[in-house]
């Protein structure tokens, strides 16, 4: 069993040597850190929100109303973190949620090839966005032993939504995450007061450029005409996908099928019903949709409802605490998004790793001081309703 609290001995010890941690150990000091490394238009991209971005500081405040309750006599001196789901055991419920600028939040440009290297050196799966600067090929080759999941953003041309299933399926993905509240984007004030949209700019478009049958439907190459394939990016992207097309989107792959974005009960039993796999309940981190329920205050109810399938979790979980209450409250598995971000604008690969075994570190630390040695141990018996 992985100890991922020996991580604070690492640093102790390396103190002793004269040596002080690179990168902050808590969230704060990532965001502040990431803010300093990121150009203006790439921060406020990463760091924003919909509408006045009250849904996003719920996210937050959400956790603050759970507390966790010690339990003594318990000698959880080993902690076992595993999970396992879609057949797969993995050493922690972590994970890197689908993060479609990822590439341009890393000083060299390619931050999904650094995610993936942190996958591969963390053992935290990294949850690949349509939305990459390098094609999924090259994303999945840098995964090593770390399984990795690929999140679609379905196309309106139903061959394009297959061919990247398909590429998806080659590459060796183990799983295909669709989210579902992207159809369209948000209203994200802070983007629009500058006029900032990323992918419009020909950014994190390497799986279209690099796909045979979005290539076919195209006039010139990407290469010959950037532009041109950019506009036809923008009238495939979003497909507002209604439950017919549930049987479609099953019948593209025999791996399994995660739904990312429901937050109603009623939406996860039709889901469960439509033969899914698992279930990713969020609210996008407060990006999509203003005026919103706390993600972590709909988990209850999806966790009841998807009766036994696996749940990933995110939105809002800024710290090992978060994590450990998200899975007291039913959560199979954790993701976070914008902490690991910053972990790669502050420091790419090692800043991400950092960050990454900072909130496995917490998580550890916090189940053995908590007395909860394992993920079964996690209930929500584990937590008293408290004022936010
Ligand atoms: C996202 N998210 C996202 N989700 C997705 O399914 N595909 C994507 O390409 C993206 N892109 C993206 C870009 C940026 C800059 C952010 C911050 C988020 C949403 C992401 O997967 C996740 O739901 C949230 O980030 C979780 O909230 P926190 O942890 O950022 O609060």
């Amino acid at each position: 069993m992985p100890d991922f609290g020996a991580y604070q001995y690492e640093i102790y010890f390396d103190g002793l040597r004269g040596v002080v941690p690179r990168f902050p150990m808590a969230y704060e000091g990532w965001e502040a850190g990431a803010q300093a490394a990121m150009t203006p238009s790439v921060w406020s991209y990463v760091a924003g929100g919909a509408g006045d971005e009250h849904t996003q500081r719920a996210n937050v405040a959400a956790f603050l109303r759970h507390a966790l309750i010690p339990r003594m006599f318990v000698g959880a001196a080993q902690r076992d973190l595993s999970v396992s789901m879609f057949g797969l055991t993995l050493p922690s419920p972590l994970m890197m949620a689908p993060v479609g600028v990822l590439g341009l939040c890393c000083q060299d440009g390619h931050g999904d090839l650094a995610a993936a290297r942190a996958a591969a050196q963390t053992g935290v799966p990294m949850i690949a966005s349509t939305l990459s600067v390098d094609p999924m090929e090259q994303v999945a080759a840098e995964f090593g032993q770390t399984p990795g999941f690929y999140q679609l953003y379905t196309p309106t041309d139903r061959d394009l939504a297959a061919s990247l299933v398909s590429r998806a399926e080659a590459a060796g993905f183990k799983g295909i995450v669709v989210t579902l509240d992207t159809w369209v984007t948000g209203w994200r004030p802070r983007d629009l007061s500058t006029s900032n949209f990323p992918q419009l700019r020909g950014h994190c478009l390497a799986n279209y450029t690099s796909d045979p049958v979005f290539r076919a439907a195209l006039a010139k190459t990407p290469e010959e005409d950037p532009g041109g394939a950019v506009l036809h990016w923008a009238g495939v992207f979003g497909n507002p996908l209604t439950w017919d097309d549930l049987p479609w989107l099953r019948s593209l792959s025999s791996l399994p099928l995660i739904v990312k974005g429901l937050c109603h009960p009623e939406d996860v039993r039709r889901a469960r019903d439509g033969g899914v796999d698992g279930i990713y309940c969020s609210n996008h981190g407060g990006r999509q949709a203003n005026g919103g329920l706390a993600a972590l205050d709909a988990l209850p109810e999806v966790v009841e409802a998807a009766d036994g399938l696996p749940v990933i979790f995110d939105s809002g979980v800024r710290s090992g605490a978060d994590v450990v209450k998200a899975l007291a409250l039913g959560a199979s598995a954790v993701a976070v998004g914008r902490p690991y971000l910053y972990g790669l604008a502050l420091g790419g690969l090692d800043g991400l790793v950092h960050v990454l075994r900072a909130l496995l570190a917490e998580t550890d630390l916090l189940m053995a001081v908590d007395g909860y040695p394992s993920l079964a141990d996690l209930t929500p018996d584990a937590l008293r309703g408290v004022a936010g």
